[in-house]
This record gives structure tokens, C-alpha cells and sequence, in this order.
């Protein structure tokens, strides 16, 4: 059985020395690949610039953009049974990236950004996956129904949401407190617990889809 994660953040560049990004350690998705190797599952970790080691037997593929991780999870998504997508994409990029560094001449400066690709939401319609979806959602208002909104619109079987809007729990934290909305049953939230637990948490969840 092969699982697929995403994890970190995505890196935007302005200019060759500045980029958008975003507070994700990577900590929430390498937990969850963690938690796929202790139970036998094979694992292709896609992640974004990090500052963690790979869990042993974890086949790690790092990117920095959200073009290259769209092109890496488009390559390898195909072969896997089940996906979860746990990176922080950023939604937009800037469309015209500078050659050389913008010079500090002028009292403000505007940035044109475009809408990145959306990855967790090509799986279904462009990359024709069939296997168990699993997304989060980042939110700091109104959780219950923006997480709802995306579990409907990406084609996700489960939705993680968290409340990133918290320092105890979400993002860079070792903790996280989720609520698990599904296409199938009502929401349930998990209490706060180390991102370890939650890891495995989310894998039994595959194995239940899976084997139902
Ligand atoms: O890395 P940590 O420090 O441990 O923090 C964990 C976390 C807070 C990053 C994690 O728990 C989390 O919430 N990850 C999702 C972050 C996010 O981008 O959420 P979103 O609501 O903006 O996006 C919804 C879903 O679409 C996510 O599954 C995201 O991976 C995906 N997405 C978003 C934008 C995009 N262009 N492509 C995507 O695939």
C-alpha cells in the first residue's frame, strides 16, 4: 500500500534573495508519514523547504514552489492508494519574478501575484486519482463551514480542519487539535494531542477506508 503526503510550506520568489512563504515546519505531514511506515505502509513524502530529518524508510522528494510540487505529486500520485495533503501551498506567486534584487528606491511597491496551480484539487479532475483524498484546512474564521466548503469542492473523502489562528496547536507547534469532517459521516473532532498521535489518528482512518 503506498501513501502519498505533502508537507511544509511552498517558497514564492520575488527576486533572486526574496520569496512568500508561510509559518509551516513540515512538523503535521512528516508525522503522518511516520505513522504510515510504522504500520507497513510505503511512503512518497513530497515537502517543502524544512528543517527536519526524514523518517526512516520515507522516500523524500523536496521542492520549493507550488509548480514543482504540482509537477512531483502529478508524477507520482498515480501509484499510490492513498494521499494527504498537508503542505501549506501559497495560494499565489508573484507573476513576474525579478532578475536581479528589487532596490530599496521607492517609498512603496506593488507586487502582481497570480493564483498558483491548485494541487489537492487537480487529483480528481486532472490527475484522475481514484484512491482515499485526504485534505486539510488552514483556517482562522468560521472552521466548521469553510472546511465543509472544501471537503465538497476538492472531492476529498476526509477534510482535516485545523484552527491556525492559535499558538498552542497548528501551525510550527508540536501539538495540533483537528476536527475530521468526511463525506460520509458527521464531524469529529479530535482533542489536543501531539502531531505523533494525530499522524496516527489520520492513518487508521486510510486503513478503515481502505478496507471498507
Ligand atoms: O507544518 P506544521 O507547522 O506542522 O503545520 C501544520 C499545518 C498547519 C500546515 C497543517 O496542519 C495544515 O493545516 N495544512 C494545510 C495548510 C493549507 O494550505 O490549508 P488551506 O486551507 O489553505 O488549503 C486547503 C488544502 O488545499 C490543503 O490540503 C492544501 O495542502 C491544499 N492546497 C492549497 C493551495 C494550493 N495551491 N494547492 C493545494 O493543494
Amino acid at each position: 500500500m503506498k501513501l502519498l503526503v505533502t508537507a511544509g510550506p511552498t517558497r514564492e520568489p520575488i527576486d533572486p534573495v526574496r520569496y512568500i512563504s508561510n509559518r509551516s515546519s513540515g512538523k503535521m505531514g512528516f508525522s503522518i508519514a511516520a505513522a504510515a511506515i510504522e504500520k507497513g505502509f510505503e511512503v512518497c513524502l513530497i515537502s517543502g523547504p524544512v528543517n527536519l530529518s526524514t523518517p526512516t524508510g520515507v522516500e523524500r522528494i523536496d521542492v520549493e514552489t507550488a509548480r514543482q510540487m504540482y509537477t512531483a505529486v502529478e508524477r507520482e500520485i498515480s501509484g499510490c492508494e492513498a494521499a494527504v495533503f498537508c503542505a501549506a501551498v501559497s495560494d499565489y506567486r508573484v507573476r513576474e519574478v525579478a532578475e536581479e534584487k528589487i532596490k530599496k528606491s521607492e517609498d512603496s511597491l506593488q507586487l502582481d501575484l497570480e493564483k498558483t496551480e491548485d494541487i489537492l484539487g487537480s487529483c480528481r479532475s486532472r490527475f484522475g486519482f481514484k484512491g482515499i483524498l485526504i485534505g486539510f484546512a488552514a483556517e482562522t474564521e468560521n472552521l466548521r463551514e469553510n472546511a465543509q466548503g472544501k471537503l465538497e469542492k476538492k472531492g476529498c473523502d476526509f477534510l482535516i480542519a485545523n484552527d491556525v489562528s492559535r499558538s498552542d496547536i497548528g501551525f510550527d507547534s508540536d501539538q495540533n487539535e483537528v476536527i475530521i469532517f468526511s463525506e460520509k459521516e458527521p464531524p469529529r473532532a479530535l482533542p489536543i494531542q501531539d502531531k505523533v498521535a494525530i499522524g496516527r489518528a489520520i492513518i487508521e482512518l486510510i486503513e478503515v477506508a481502505i478496507n471498507s
